[in-house]
């Protein structure tokens, strides 16, 4: 039955199941409509429509059955899910049937009864729809975004609020603002102490100290005895994988801080000041968090006038990815990464239209396009450059020496390009830099010491 057609059918499963769902509910509408207007046209329209919903009911059945022979569906969830839908489906039919019997002396108990049988109908699509979406958004999916009020009405623990980044990344909470958002996301909903699969609740402290089953579930400091580690890192077929039944995985960036903090003595309220935090782990930080490089949330954007409209649509039109920073402001993002295959006569006219909104560029993405000295001067023409992404051109440490004009970049990206530590001559004139990626240069971890001496507090990214 895994055949790519009965897969490809079942594909359609999520489109095909909501046109049904629109005619059956039509076709109760009309039978409401109907009870006080007595019309021949309102009876049969309502007879095609519990036909053709019904119709569609049977073909959603159908798709959705070859959809779920793929797998990776929650058993339980599926079964219910797929006999409410089938029960659906049925009901309509007879409910089309009974209508279509015209025997006069009965009617009266038949369209009662088709009545009854369509409202039924409905009850189940319903309940099969809410089964639909527990498969698909997850469970509490209808609570997630529930308003206090309503919480309280029903009954509903609210969930862990995410508690507010500070905006130091040095005060984040490693525990509070990382781990426990990753666990809360994608472990409490099988691990809580309503539903503690494996006798495991992962939503405290307490509870992931108390543990599981296996008796050593986190181990401080042991990643290779922590099964909490090691459920995450298995292979996603392995049965022992976490989480389980095809639920959206850790990414890998979360699987390694999730290792991370459990490899630093899995601590419950450390900020990242107070933990061991090497810088390459901090980038990461910085970037899973989405902290500016600078590691302060609350940056100071430059002023500057709108762009002039048609230099921005004649960037595009080159291929250019142009976007504004942010909503409020008028600098620029712009990135070449569509225009790497153009010609090299190509990316130096766009550079040199670049200029004409100088004042406004203040993010540059060249990375990959085989540039040379030639366009690194007219880059270098940039004023209000901030940010600034070289890495894998055929650049070396002679054709660096116009950067040391711009006065106002942050951030540099050199990776992958043929440069010693005589560039750091030309950083040193870079008064504003703060980081530098120097990935796979010619830098020796000697060479990044001795810039880290003249350079005090410069974030160096290296490595091979
Ligand atoms: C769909 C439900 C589900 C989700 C989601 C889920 N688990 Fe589990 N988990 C289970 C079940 C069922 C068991 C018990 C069976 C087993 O041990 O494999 C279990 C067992 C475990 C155990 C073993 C308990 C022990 O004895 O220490 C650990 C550890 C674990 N899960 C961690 C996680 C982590 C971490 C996540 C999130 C990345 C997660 N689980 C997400 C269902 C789930």
């Amino acid at each position: 039955m895994h055949t790519d057609w009965s897969l490809f059918f079942g594909s359609f499963h999520p489109l095909i199941v909501h046109i049904p769902i629109g005619i059956l509910l039509f076709a109760a509408l009309l039978g409401g409509v109907a009870r006080y207007k007595r019309n021949r046209v309102l009876q049969s329209a309502i007879s095609i429509a519990l036909f053709t919903g019904s119709l569609g009911a049977a073909l959603a059945a159908v798709s959705g059955y070859f959809l779920s022979a793929g797998g990776g569906y929650d058993v339980d969830t599926l079964f219910w899910h797929k006999w409410t839908g089938i029960a659906a489906a049925v009901l309509g039919f007879v409910a089309w049937w009974i209508r279509r019997n015209k025997k006069r002396d009965i009617v009266f108990l038949k369209t009662g009864l088709s009545v009854w049988l369509l409202s039924l109908c409905i009850l189940f699509i319903i309940v099969g729809g809410h089964y639909g979406g527990t498969m698909t958004h997850g469970e509490n999916y209808l609570t997630a975004h529930m308003p206090a009020f309503l919480r309280s009405v029903f009954h509903v623990t609210p969930r862990a609020q995410p508690q507010p980044l500070p905006a130091q990344l040095d005060s984040v909470r490693v525990f509070a603002h990382i781990i426990q958002p990753i666990l809360s996301a994608k472990c409490v909903g099988c691990h809580n102490p309503g539903k503690e699969q494996g006798d495991l609740a992962l939503n405290s402290p307490e509870a992931i100290m108390k543990g599981g089953k296996s008796g050593n579930t986190l181990v401080p400091g042991d990643i290779t005895k922590s099964e909490l580690v090691y459920r995450v890192s298995l292979d996603p077929d392995n049965t022992k994988f976490m989480p389980p039944n095809n639920r959206t995985p850790l990414t890998s960036m979360e699987a390694g801080l999730l290792k991370w903090w459990v490899a630093s003595g899995a601590d419950f309220t450390k900020n990242i000041a107070e933990s061991k935090v090497d810088e390459k782990t901090k980038y990461v930080l910085a970037f899973y968090l989405g902290f500016d490089e600078e590691n302060d949330k609350k940056i100071i954007l430059p002023e500057a006038a709108p762009a002039d409209p048609n230099v921005v649509k004649q960037l595009r039109e080159m291929k250019l990815v142009v976007r504004t920073l942010t909503a409020q402001s008028n600098l620029l993002d712009i990135s070449f990464v569509m225009m790497r295959q153009s010609s090299p006569q190509q990316k130096r006219a766009a550079l040199q239209l670049l200029l004409s909104v100088k004042e406004q560029v203040y993010r540059l993405d060249v990375s990959n396009c085989m540039l040379t000295g030639e366009e690194i001067k007219m880059i270098a023409d940039l004023p209000n450059l901030n940010k600034l992404e070289l890495q894998k051109n055929d650049l070396t440490d002679e054709s660096l020496d116009p950067l040391k004009a711009l006065q106002q970049l942050t951030s540099l990206n050199l990776g992958q390009n043929d440069i010693t530590a005589k560039s750091i001559a030309v950083f040193q004139q870079m008064t504003a830099l703060q980081k530098i990626n120097l990935w796979q240069t010619r830098f020796t971890e000697e060479d990044v010491r001795q810039l880290q001496d003249t350079m005090k507090g410069i974030v160096v990214v290296s490595g091979e």
